[in-house]
């Protein structure tokens, strides 16, 4: 983020996984804040920093840079509990992120236990024509969000509004948990402490980080824009419906951290050498045969969020010149080459 450029974005040209943690943790020295704006914690980004892995889910890569301020936007599906236990994680390591270092937005919509238990009753039911979702309850909140029908972070520190809601929506989606998927009705007693709790303790981190983010660019800060999942996954433009729920390429990051378009002045894309993709859903250059095992055990090709073994397979220069057309990207930073060392011939889709 070097010279006069304020913020960058950046985003998977693939299917996820392009190593875009690696990306954002380098640029990420050299940022102010550091933003996510869509998805949740259906994300998985594995880093390691002097020797030490961490994942991290939810909460930005920045977050192991000290003085970097973390900001989750409006456009992400929180889950609070696993956003608590993250930070505690994060807190042992002696990294603890304080008010000050991480601000999540009063808008975002807060993934409930109904919305896991949703995504995964849906998925066994589908059997073998399953999306292969993470199970997060990913989905299923962002649904409710566009039913007008979600629970927010505002709404979470509310005790009462959202005990209220909790209870209103929770007869509706019991009835739809039993009625059409068979599962066991859930306990609404039982899950509302446990929520209420995670909400006081995120309550101080809760703010208008649209205004916090035009702010920071306003004063000539450093904004670094974190993509999660990669643009064949985006709901309106990529394998429909072999997609997540969100809009993952550079536009979303208007709505998602609510800043105009004109502020964003870069747009790196992260690809792999080759291509991997976790789920169902089309993918032409798989190889199912040797050469698939090889990238796959050679590139530690397995899931990050749910330790599933990513499907491999070759570069496909078809799809990441689309993704790169889609989200303008400026530069495309090219991810484990390394792991192709010694295969010969390599083949590209063109
Ligand atoms: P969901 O986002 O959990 O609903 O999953 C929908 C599809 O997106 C599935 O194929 C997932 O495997 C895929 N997906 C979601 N998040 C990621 C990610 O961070 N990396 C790779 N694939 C992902």
């Amino acid at each position: 983020m070097a010279g006069d450029v304020k913020s960058v974005v950046v985003i998977g040209l693939q299917w996820g996984d392009e190593g875009k943690g690696k990306i954002v943790d380098l640029l990420s020295r050299d940022a102010d804040v550091v933003a996510r704006f869509q998805g949740g914690n259906n994300a998985g980004h594995t880093l390691v920093v002097e020797g030490r892995q961490t994942i991290l889910h939810l909460v930005p890569s920045g977050a192991l840079c000290p003085g970097t301020v973390c900001v989750i936007g409006g456009g992400v599906v929180v889950d609070p509990v696993v956003l608590v236990a993250e930070m505690d994680e994060l807190a042992g390591r002696g990294q603890a992120l304080g008010p000050d270092r991480l601000l999540i937005s009063r808008e975002a919509q807060v993934i409930l236990p109904y919305h896991k238990a949703i995504d995964q009753a849906r998925e066994l039911r589908r059997g073998k024509g399953k999306i292969g979702t993470t199970g997060r309850g990913i989905g299923p909140a962002y649904e409710d969000k566009a039913a007008r029908i979600g629970l927010r972070m505002i709404d979470l520190c509310d005790e009462e509004f959202f005990r209220h809601s909790l209870r209103t929506n929770l007869e509706e989606k019991n009835a739809y948990l039993e009625a059409m998927l068979g599962h066991g009705v859930l306990d609404y007693d039982a899950m509302v402490d446990e929520l209420l709790g995670a909400g006081r303790r995120l309550a101080p981190h809760v703010a208008d980080t649209s205004r916090f983010l035009h702010e920071q660019l306003s004063a000539g800060r450093r904004v670094l824009f974190e993509g999660a999942q990669g643009l064949m996954l985006d709901v309106d433009l990529g394998t429909y419906p072999y997609v997540t729920s969100s809009n993952t390429g550079a536009g979303a990051v208007a709505s998602g951290a609510g800043i105009a378009p004109r502020l964003l002045s870069k747009v790196v894309g992260i690809s792999k050498a080759y291509t991997t993709r976790v789920g169902a859903g089309p993918f032409p250059t798989e190889l199912d045969d040797e050469m698939g095992e090889r990238l796959r055990s050679g590139g530690g090709e397995f899931g990050a969020t749910t330790g599933r073994p990513r499907r491999c397979g070759w570069f496909d220069a078809m799809v990441v010149r689309r993704s790169v057309r889609l989200s303008g990207a400026d530069s495309v930073a090219l991810t484990k080459l390394d792991v192709l060392t010694g295969i010969d011939p390599i083949h590209i889709c063109t």
